[in-house]
Parts: C-alpha cells; sequence; structure tokens
C-alpha cells in the first residue's frame, strides 16, 4: 500500500488498485493461515510476556507499510494465542470460524452501513430479521418471539435479565431474588450485578449427580425467600454448562416456574443449537418452552467469536426492556412489529451489521449441512467418552449429555490432591503434544479434565489422536498395576 500522497496529507481513500493490492496481500496470508491449520500446534505458545513488552510504543506518526505489519501478525503474533480454530480444539467451548462469516464482516465493515434504525438500511434488516427468524424456527420459539444479536452469549443473558427485571420488578429491585445452579456460568451473576441483581440476592442452587440444577432444591430456595418477603422473580437453567455440559432439567423448571410466576431463562449458549437437530431435541425437553434464551452462534453454529443471540418469546417484554423516548433527531420507529428496529430490541444505537455472518454462513451452506455438523460433534463425542472411559485409571464424572464429558485420573491409595495432581498433568502433556488442546475445570474440590467437541473442524482424526495422546499420557502417570479396574 502506498502512503497518501505528501502532497495531499489529509486524504484517506485509497484508490481501487490500493484496495485490491492491500486485500490481495491480506487475502494471500488469510487463506494460508486457514488452509494450514492442522499443522499448526493446537495450543498455540502463550508465554509472550517479553514480547508482549517490547510491542508497547507510541503513536505512529508516518504511515508504515503493510507487507511487514501484516507478516508479523501472521507469524509471529497470530500464533502467540490458543489456536482457537485449530481441529483439535476441544478446550473450553470450541466453535471453529466459518470462513464465510468473515467474509461477511469484510463486507459489513467495507460498506459501512448504519443499522441502527429500521428507516436507515430496511433491506438489510431484513436479512436481519429472516436470521433471527431461523433461530427462532430451530429452538421452536413462537411467532410472538422477538430477538437479538449481540457480542456475545454473556451480552444476551443481560438483556434477557433487564427483561425479568422490566417485567416482574419495574423499579423496585432490591427485593428480586434469581436463581441458577452451582454449575451456572458466571455471566449469570455478572448480568445479575449489572442489571441491579447484587450477590446477595442471587441463590446457587445444589444440583444432582449428573451437574444438573435439582427442582426440589429450586422450589425450597423460592420458598425460602417468599417466607423472608423477598421476590423471586427469575430462574436461569443451563442448556449444557460449561463445567461438565449437563443440561438442567428444563422442563421440570419450566413447570416450576409456571406454577410461581417467575421468568424462566435459559442460558444455551453452549448447547442450544443442537436442538436444531430434530433427533437431538429430547436431550433439551423443555427448551422451547422458555421465556428467554441465550445462543451463541460463535459455539454451536461455528461463527467466530463475536456473535451472541438473545430470542425472547414475547417480543414485547424485549421492547419495554429498551423502551425510552425516542430522540428528536432520529427517524419515527417503525409503527409496525412488522419491521425489525434493532435499536428498539437492544441497547446499541450505532453499530455493524452482525447479522450478515450469520445470514450468509447459512445461505452459503445451508441448514442441512449445517445440523449434520451439529450432530457429527455429538456422535464423535459420545465415541470419544466411550473409548476415554476404557483408558486404565480414567474415571467418567459426566458422561456427554451433549458433547462435553469430564473425567479424572484416579488409583488405588491415591488422595484427591493426588489426583488433581495427575488429571492436571495429563491435560498439560496431551496438550504439549500439539495434536490437540485440552483444559480442565475445578468442581467440589476435584480437578476434571474436560473433552468438548463444538468445532465444524473437529472430525475423526482428532477423536483418535486425543484418546491415543491421552492414553499414552496417562499410562506414564497412573501406575498401572494401582489403576482401579
Ligand atoms: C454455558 C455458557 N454460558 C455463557 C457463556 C458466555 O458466553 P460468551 O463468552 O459468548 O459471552 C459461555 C461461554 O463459554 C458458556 O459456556
Amino acid at each position: 500500500m502506498r502512503p497518501p500522497s505528501p502532497g495531499d496529507p489529509a486524504n484517506l481513500e485509497l484508490t481501487a488498485s490500493e484496495m485490491r493490492g492491500l486485500a490481495d496481500e491480506v487475502v494471500a496470508r488469510v487463506v494460508a493461515h486457514v488452509a494450514t491449520l492442522a499443522t499448526q500446534p493446537a495450543c498455540g505458545d502463550v508465554r509472550a510476556e517479553a514480547l508482549c513488552r517490547s510491542l508497547r510504543e507510541a503513536t505512529p506518526e508516518e504511515p508504515a507499510a503493510a507487507a511487514p505489519l501484516l507478516d508479523a501478525l501472521f507469524h509471529e503474533w497470530i500464533p502467540r494465542s490458543f489456536t482457537a480454530p485449530h481441529p483439535g480444539y476441544l478446550a473450553y467451548i470450541p466453535g471453529g470460524g466459518l470462513f464465510p462469516a468473515a467474509l461477511a464482516d469484510f463486507i459489513s465493515a467495507a460498506t459501512n452501513r448504519f443499522t441502527g434504525v429500521w428507516q436507515a438500511a430496511p433491506v438489510l434488516l431484513q436479512l436481519e430479521a429472516n436470521a433471527l427468524a431461523w433461530l427462532r424456527d430451530w429452538m421452536q420459539f413462537p411467532a410472538t418471539t422477538s430477538g437479538l444479536f449481540t457480542t456475545g452469549g454473556s451480552m444476551a443473558t443481560f438483556n434477557a435479565i433487564l427483561c425479568a427485571r422490566e417485567r416482574h420488578l419495574g423499579r423496585e429491585l432490591r427485593p428480586g431474588v434469581l436463581y441458577a445452579s452451582t454449575q451456572a456460568h458466571l455471566s449469570v451473576a455478572k448480568s445479575g450485578k449489572l442489571a441491579g441483581i447484587f450477590d446477595d440476592r442471587v441463590r446457587s442452587i445444589a444440583v444432582d449427580a449428573a451437574f444438573r440444577m435439582r427442582p426440589d432444591a429450586l422450589a425450597a430456595a423460592v420458598r425460602a425467600d417468599r417466607a423472608r418477603g423477598l421476590q423471586p422473580f427469575l430462574v436461569v437453567s443451563s442448556a449444557g454448562t460449561t463445567n461438565t455440559g449437563a443440561v438442567d432439567p428444563l422442563d421440570a423448571i419450566a413447570d416450576l416456574c409456571a406454577a410461581e410466576g417467575l421468568w424462566h431463562h435459559v442460558d444455551g449458549a453452549y448447547g442450544a443449537f443442537f436442538h436444531a437437530v430434530p433427533a437431538l431435541r429430547p436431550l433439551l425437553a423443555g427448551l422451547s418452552r422458555a421465556d428467554s434464551l441465550t445462543l451463541d452462534p460463535h459455539k454451536g453454529l461455528f461463527l467466530p467469536y463475536g456473535t451472541g443471540a438473545l430470542l425472547v418469546r414475547d417480543g414485547a417484554a424485549l421492547r419495554a426492556a429498551h423502551d425510552v423516548p425516542q430522540a428528536g433527531y432520529l427517524p419515527a420507529r417503525p409503527d409496525s412489529d412488522d419491521f425489525y428496529d434493532p435499536s428498539v430490541h437492544g441497547p446499541d444505537l450505532s453499530r455493524g451489521f452482525p447479522g450478515l455472518r450469520v445470514w450468509l454462513s447459512v445461505k452459503l451452506f445451508g441448514a442441512a449441512r449445517l445440523r449434520a455438523a451439529i450432530a457429527e460433534k455429538r456422535e464423535l463425542a459420545l465415541e470419544a467418552a466411550e473409548r476415554i472411559a476404557r483408558i486404565p485409571g480414567v474415571v467418567l464424572d459426566a458422561a456427554p449429555q451433549l458433547s462435553l464429558f469430564a473425567f479424572h485420573l484416579s488409583w488405588r491409595g491415591a488422595t484427591v490432591a493426588d489426583e488433581n495432581a495427575a488429571t492436571r498433568a495429563l491435560l498439560e502433556r496431551v496438550t504439549a503434544r500439539g495434536r490437540v488442546m485440552l483444559t480442565g475445570c475445578a468442581v467440589d474440590g476435584r480437578f476434571l479434565g474436560r473433552v468438548c467437541v463444538l468445532s465444524f473442524r473437529t472430525r475423526r482424526a482428532q477423536i483418535d489422536a486425543c484418546v491415543e495422546d491421552l492414553a499414552t499420557e496417562a499410562a506414564g502417570l497412573v501406575p498401572r498395576a494401582l489403576a482401579p479396574r
């Protein structure tokens, strides 16, 4: 890229050939990067303190050449991060990052249309409304539903809590009590706090042996709070927890919420997209009865990071949560709910075009292929869990309810501390081999290994690698003669 002409320093516009030249430089590197992901280590080298310090610099006054910057970015800096799009990334909750979604982001940013209000981009917003309606249909929510694309699951849950708060508490927030299991994602408590529901009004409900919220404990907690004069208003259940993949008994919780007059929000950031596959819906029975649902297309729909979504069964509640008098400088809002106005449904005004990455990905692949990929991830997880449970010394703590399972190492005579240390070492050693990346979680004093199969790039080869590497490293950590079977 040429620097702007020194004779016209205020000109920031590129010529057509400069745009093409710069885009070609970027695309060449992106394609090389994505096409070779499988040959990169599944966990990047993130020991980079010295590099971070060396990169601090004053604002550059003069233009730099693009090629050396891009080379450093792709060859030195991007690799110094978790390789989240790697096929062997079985850590945390993967997603992958579908390439068309990256192109959608490029189109959105390059064409830079304002999609904050309906009048500014009615046709583009129709595409976004279509994408939200597809999510609604996959989740079997009713036609009254309204939705919102957010930056992630956390912001979707935050907006859901606003809806429940507005509807049930109005301006009297302090008596309001929120319920979630001990295994709920941290975004629930954080969103509560942001919404004015502080930690003394958030109850952690006990779970059963499969890490699912216990409806009897929930009912008892609601009763106790009512007896104290407080106002139970919201239950957040999990359609797949991050720790072990547990799906709360959504139907039983929906019954309880209906009987008690509580808002039922389901956090489906990890698991909701399994509901898009009709054969898997029984695993999430009750999900479609929720008052609101968090989805994370950047997990279960395989999009790159940056897209969460919220569905609210009674769309009026989503609008009420964001309702303020219209500013005099803005166009009048559409007088019919027939058209989708994001500023009426969410907190943002100026925004890019977050719906395009969902819309373009679904259009280019078609829903059938996406469903096939989602279903395959569950099949692979079932197979992986079965094979890993047969490795001597491995104890399965949580079988896959969807596509995530948890385990630890155990042997006769070992203390919990020994087993925790060995399980931690197992994950580190397997990850250091470079074919798969695994992370664990601490639950009730136990450290558990986890495998989460959710990236579209994860296929049978990575499951084979995971099982082989776990078996090899477990053999070095568990004295075979002492393994408990
Ligand atoms: C179950 C669950 N809920 C919520 C979240 C938060 O989603 P996000 O990171 O997109 O904000 C996560 C993230 O991993 C999650 O696993």
